[in-house]
């Protein structure tokens, strides 16, 4: 395919920038370089929601085979996020009942509303408390543990696994002591599925390592460890950091905050979050052969970047996208879950365990809870995003 554009170099970005604050990146982006290769993160991004939505459907031509990220050296194995196709789909689909909506109803949300109600309970009244560490992300990680079927493991250890194997995965300076984490955190998680077995195989549930193991025709041992893992990588930052970035918009638009709870509204404040303030910011594909974008010749095997957060904030979308508004007039829809074959599995479960149950649970139990020192908020990440301190006055 010919073009008449080369794609832009930018040298000035740094990932330091876009750790602290990528927004004002993007927007200047989106309208004067929607197409740029950006030296710091070596890729081309793309800001647009109409070609980050482009790259994500059209899978015959980008693949999710990044060679050059540390993914696979992190996890010990490919997973099925950087596999495609039929492949791709067999790996899916071996845990894809743990995430049906009947199973989600009948298996899940019971159990979530229970340690919801308990992990909320425990939070005490009239004191400030940081939520990061006392409520979202031990919720997170509990829930995981259940789906998963690895109950088993505790709360500090999920989260450390987590965040040591995106560490690993992000490990793009192939520094030593991050893999010497990740591979502890490997160890781990192996010697635990290796102890809970007997105990799947003996009682078959419909927890994804379960449904994984007692399988008819199970994929190798080796992949459904992988596929574990990467569920353990992508599955508690998301709904922990999405969980305060909701609380955050609400405490920080009490309008906003009276009107949904009066209307019973959390589903839309959940959708409206993670429009404003992207879980997951940024995917990576790789061209699989010479493609044109917005004009821009896009050589064979170059990466390019779907940066969703900058897709969720699209003017040609969405008015005041900077803004965080639950009741906008341009509701959707946003690409925080991503688009085609590789669309959040946990999308499902993740709105009923954060909008159905936990955010109405918290604002009954603390109708008055307030942010005595936004100062004290910190938000942080370009690949994930969300407050890494949310202190919170609970009454
Ligand atoms: C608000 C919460 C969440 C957000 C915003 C989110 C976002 C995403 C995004 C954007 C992707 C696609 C990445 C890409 O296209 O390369 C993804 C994939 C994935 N997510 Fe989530 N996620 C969330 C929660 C969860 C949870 C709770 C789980 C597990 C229980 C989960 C499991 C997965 C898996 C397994 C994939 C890989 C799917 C595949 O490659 O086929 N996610 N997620």
């Amino acid at each position: 395919m010919t073009s008449t554009k080369t794609i832009p170099v930018d040298e000035e970005i740094t990932l330091a920038q876009l750790d602290t604050d990528p927004y004002p990146i993007y927007q200047r982006l989106r309208k004067e370089n929607p197409v740029l290769h950006v030296k710091a993160a070596r890729r081309t991004m793309l800001t647009k929601a109409e070609d980050t939505r482009f790259v994500k459907a059209t899978p015959d031509l980008f693949s999710t085979n990044d060679p050059s990220t540390p993914m696979k050296r992190a996890m010990w194995s490919h997973t099925l996020m950087r596999k495609d196709g039929q492949e791709h789909r067999r790996e899916r689909m071996a845990m894809n009942g743990a995430f049906s909506p009947k199973v989600i109803a009948n298996d899940w949300l019971p159990h979530y509303e229970k340690v919801a109600r308990e992990y909320v309970d425990r939070l005490p009244k009239g004191e400030v408390v940081d939520l990061f560490d006392a409520l979202s992300g031990p919720y997170a990680a509990r829930g995981l543990a259940i789906l998963l079927g690895m109950d088993e493991a505790t709360d500090e250890q999920m989260q450390e696994w987590s965040q040591a194997l995106i560490e690993g995965a992000g490990n793009f300076g192939w520094q030593d002591k991050l893999f010497e984490r990740s591979d502890l955190a490997n160890e781990q998680i192996h010697a635990l599925l290796d102890s809970i077995t007997d105990r799947h195989l003996a009682q078959p549930n419909n927890s994804a390592f379960s449904l994984m193991l007692n399988a008819e025709n199970p994929i190798p041992k080796k992949q459904m460890y992988a596929n574990i893992k990467i569920a353990i990588g992508g599955g508690i930052n998301e709904p922990r950091d999405a969980l305060n970035t909701i609380i955050y918009g609400l405490l920080t638009n009490p309008d906003q905050l009276e009107a949904v709870t009066r209307n019973n509204d959390w589903d839309k404040a959940f959708e409206e979050g993670i429009r404003w303030v992207a879980p997951i910011q940024v995917s990576s594909r790789v061209a699989k052969e010479d493609v044109e974008i917005r004009g821009y010749h896009i050589p064979k095997d170059e990466v390019v970047m779907t940066i969703q957060a900058s897709a969720n904030r699209d003017e040609d979308l969405y008015q005041n996208g900077e803004e965080f508004d639950v009741y906008r007039t341009d509701p959707g829809p946003h690409q925080a879950f991503g688009i085609g074959p590789h669309l959040c599995q946990g999308n499902r479960v993740a709105r009923k365990a954060v909008g159905e149950i936990m955010l109405p649970i918290l604002f009954e139990r603390f109708p008055n809870m307030r942010i005595p020192d936004l100062d004290q908020v910190v938000w942080k990440g370009f690949g994930f995003r969300g407050t890494t301190q949310l202190p919170v006055l609970l009454a």
